[in-house]
């Protein structure tokens, strides 16, 4: 079957792939009716989180029947439109969990100790010991607003930095036994509490905007945003705001509403440290992602052919 491949992606993965008899299309960064072009006479899809898969590009790609995302977030993929034109739609949500959640803590230490600062200026000659005090993270209260699999491995490794975890997920039907040590609460108790905020919800009509003004000025003024989930959750305008006014002290941020997105005001504030969505960019990540995702396209394959 013709797979048609747009986003990189592990190697190991396409062999695995080419392996099972499947003929492999790449066409990197294609969007739009180029897109639909590409995938004529593919079955298959194989994305990452940058191609749209809209319902125009549905419309138009009348011989595809499977699309596999290497990766979480199904925000790239018009599902209602998916399931109307009975195309299948699947992801590997457990593949980069620990790659994110490691990416948490990696912004979220270098906003408290101004790792990026202090480099820059060393590496420019500046000794700026004394300008450079930061904060320890123990004893810190961090409150995740989404406990899926990324909240978990972020509340894990909370823990063994001895901080407070709080969480709270409307979307939760049973609250993991094994996390009775996180303290269970609605958004509206969380945001005044925590000196962390990190997001972990996938961009829904339900999530889009989630934190905005009113949400942020709820918060304390000492705290932080850490969001490496997606940019459209938070209002950026409402976050600008309260980064340039003093309401909210910092934010991490490793996703944007536009991606990229461009000379964006939010990139030039010193309060806040930003990352071109490399959540799930380790070779290890990709690798799991890549191969479940090969895996999942060999069977719904195997199925839809046979
Ligand atoms: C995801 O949803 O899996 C992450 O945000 C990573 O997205 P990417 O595969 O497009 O880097």
């Amino acid at each position: 079957v013709k797979v048609l491949v747009t986003d990189p992606m592990d190697a190991a993965a396409l062999a695995r792939l080419r392996s099972a008899g499947h003929e492999l299309v790449e066409h990197r960064g294609v969007q739009g009716a180029e897109l639909a072009a590409a995938l004529a006479g593919c079955q298959a899809l194989l994305v990452r989180g940058a191609t749209k898969v809209t319902a125009e590009v549905l419309r138009l790609a009348p011989d595809l029947r499977v699309v596999v995302r290497a990766g979480t977030g199904l925000d790239n993929v018009d599902l209602d439109a998916a399931r109307a034109r009975d195309v299948a739609v699947h992801n590997t949500p457990a593949a980069n969990a620990i790659s994110v959640a490691e990416l948490v803590f990696g912004l979220l230490i270098a906003l408290e100790r101004h790792l990026v600062p202090a480099s820059a200026d060393l590496k420019r000659g500046h000794w700026e010991k004394t300008r450079y005090q930061g904060r320890d993270l123990a004893g810190r209260t961090l409150g995740l607003l989404g406990f899926g699999r990324i909240g978990r491995e972020v509340a894990v490794r909370a823990r063994a930095f001895a901080m407070t975890v709080r969480a709270a997920d409307p979307l939760l039907p049973a609250w993991p036994p094994e996390f009775g040590w996180v303290q269970r609460g609605d958004i509206e108790t969380l945001l005044p509490e925590v000196d962390v905020l990190s997001l972990h919800l996938p961009l829904t009509p339900a999530t889009r905007g989630l934190i905005g003004a009113r949400e942020l000025a709820r918060m304390r003024p000492d705290a932080v945003v850490v969001n490496c989930a997606r940019g459209g959750v938070v209002d950026e305008e409402a976050l600008l705001r309260a980064l340039r006014s003093g309401a909210l002290r910092g934010a991490a941020l490793d996703v944007f509403a536009v991606e990229p997105p461009g000379p964006h005001p939010l990139l030039e504030l010193p309060n806040v440290i930003a990352t071109p969505h490399l959540g799930a960019s380790t070779a290890d990540a990709q690798a799991r992602a890549g191969l479940e995702a090969a895996d999942i396209l060999i069977d719904t394959l195997a199925r839809i052919t046979a």
